[in-house]
């Protein structure tokens, strides 16, 4: 299958109540196991890649090309998007989109609300062009990701009222209480501001920060109007809390194959669990 925009993948979603998980990828080992994974449970799937973590794999036209090719040989068949994650420059999400990026998200919700608007309204103008779907924040979610720091604010329902009505975004990520990265405490969700904005702005909703929430305040989320679920640290966790141990065990061996795939088994358990309490497995087909 073709990779596709999260445009239908999410308003399927928001139909059948369930949430479509955004994995982030870090590189080669990395994109093969999230792949081989999703089509073993059969669940669609939004590949999540930071500006940084393209720029790592060698630029926006080798991860379309490495995700294409990977797709072909390993005979890929669920419905697979290629989404640009917290790009804070207009011009980056031109640049993935070009590349073959087929979703983008425009994150200047450190930016006044007006400036938010005006920057999201020319990327979802040339991604919509194209054929490419577009994302976009409002509030802040707080904690870090790739060296991106931030503080929490929730956002107002009104502001994402306009957000919606004026720019023609394909998903809406409020941010209500969820942080990147690992929670120090229990994370508060906004859940009344999140079914609010949810019935305002008619929008699929999108969790970020989804590591680290308990499974049944997901599942409350999801019941919220929250059709997209961003899952990194999780995964980050898992890698090396089994390459460590394997480095530890084996310090003689050089065979980096084997070394870059000690850490693997534990990418994929995370998978499996989070679309089990996302509810995504077996909509592949839907
Ligand atoms: P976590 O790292 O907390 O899972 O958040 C991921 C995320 O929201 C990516 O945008």
């Amino acid at each position: 299958m073709a990779l596709e925009p999260i445009t239908e993948m999410l308003q399927k979603a928001k139909k059948g109540h369930y949430a479509v998980p955004q994995f982030n990828v870090w590189n080669l080992e990395w994109i093969k196991t999230v792949l081989s994974t999703c089509e073993e449970i059969q669940t669609p799937l939004i590949l999540g890649v930071s500006v940084n973590g393209s720029a790592y794999m060698g630029g926006y036209k080798n991860v379309v090309s490495m995700v294409k090719n990977l797709m072909e040989s390993m005979e890929i068949a669920i419905p697979v998007a290629i989404h640009l994650d917290h790009a804070t420059k207009v011009e980056d999400c031109f640049k993935a989109i070009d590349a073959g990026f087929t979703s983008v998200m425009i994150d200047a919700s450190k930016e006044v609300f007006e400036i938010n608007l005006e920057k999201t309204k020319k990327v979802v103008q040339y991604a919509h062009e194209k054929g490419a779907s577009v994302e976009s924040e409002l509030g802040r979610v707080g904690g870090q990701e790739d060296f991106i720091v931030a503080e929490s604010a929730y956002a107002i329902p009104e502001e994402c009222a306009q957000m919606v009505k004026e720019t023609g975004i394909d998903a809406l990520a409020p941010a209500l209480g969820s942080v990147h990265g690992i929670y120090h405490g229990e994370p508060k969700l906004g859940f009344k501001q999140m079914k609010e904005i949810a019935e305002l702005t008619n929008a699929p909703l999108v969790l970020h920060g989804g590591s680290g929430i308990p499974d049944e305040e997901l599942k409350k989320a999801i019941a919220c109007g929250t059709c997209k679920i961003n899952v990194n640290t999780d995964c980050l966790i898992a890698f090396g809390n089994l390459m460590r141990p394997y480095l530890i065990e084996h310090p003689n061996e050089l065979d980096i194959r084997k070394i870059m795939n000690s850490g693997v088994p534990g990418i994929a358990k995370v998978i499996k669990d989070r679309c089990m309490v996302f509810g995504s497995i077996g909509k592949a087909k839907e």
